[in-house]
């Protein structure tokens, strides 16, 4: 079984895709076995109370030094020892440490087709304001290994999703989670967890 943590900072829309898609078998061979966030009142938590799940967590604001905040990241995420972290939706700039620690282990959910708007600065609803500023007509959300960089490690998966005339951020946003980011990434766990990415030259592939 891949143990599997969730790191989240918000609603948690992408947790509860994880948590349903493990209940009715399109995940398996996995078990989620704690959430991590950054905000004390994410809804994110109340969902993995409700399933039971051990949640726990650190706050920027309750350490003096970000040095401090970093270690106590890496001791949470340590104490469950987890096969793979999934960022979903955790809007904190990871300690480079726990990057390296977890290379190839960890995995982020990303509202766009990188490498279009994304790295710093483009997060939540800022993503899908840029991409209807552009007039795109399509968009989409990627599933990748976390780097050392912004957004920048080996795409696994990608989905994507009409942007519509008229359409606002919110309305996108939906769309965006709804089509894209809440089925590829329960998918990208399940490939993980049956053995089933190949790297190859700095990419990553899902094989057979
Ligand atoms: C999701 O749209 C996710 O793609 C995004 O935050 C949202 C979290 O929603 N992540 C990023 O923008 C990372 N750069 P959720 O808490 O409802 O899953």
């Amino acid at each position: 079984m891949l143990r599997v943590v969730v790191m989240v900072s918000g609603g948690g829309t992408n947790l509860q895709a994880i948590l349903d898609a493990v209940k009715d078998g399109k995940i398996t061979n996995t078990e989620i076995v704690g959430v991590i966030s950054n905000k004390k009142y994410a809804y994110a938590l109340t969902r993995a109370k409700q399933a039971g799940l051990p949640a726990v967590c650190v706050s920027v604001g309750d350490y003096a030094q970000r040095e401090d905040f970093n270690r106590a990241l890496q001791k949470a995420v340590d104490s469950f020892a987890p096969d793979l972290v999934v960022l979903a939706g955790f809007l904190v700039i990871l300690p480079e440490e726990l990057v390296k620690n977890y290379k190839n282990r960890m995995i982020n959910i990303h509202p766009a087709l990188l490498p279009s708007f994304g790295g710093k600065g483009y997060y939540g609803l800022k993503v899908h304001e840029e991409v209807l500023a552009r007039g795109c007509k399509v968009t989409g959300a990627t599933v990748h290994f976390v780097d050392g960089g912004c957004d920048s490690g080996p795409i696994l998966l990608q989905k994507a999703v009409e942007v519509k005339h008229g359409d606002t951020k919110e309305v996108l946003q939906q769309r965006v989670m709804e089509e894209a980011e809440w089925k590829i990434l329960p998918q990208a766990i399940d490939l993980i967890a049956n053995g089933r990415v190949v790297f190859e030259d700095g990419r990553a592939f899902a094989g057979e």
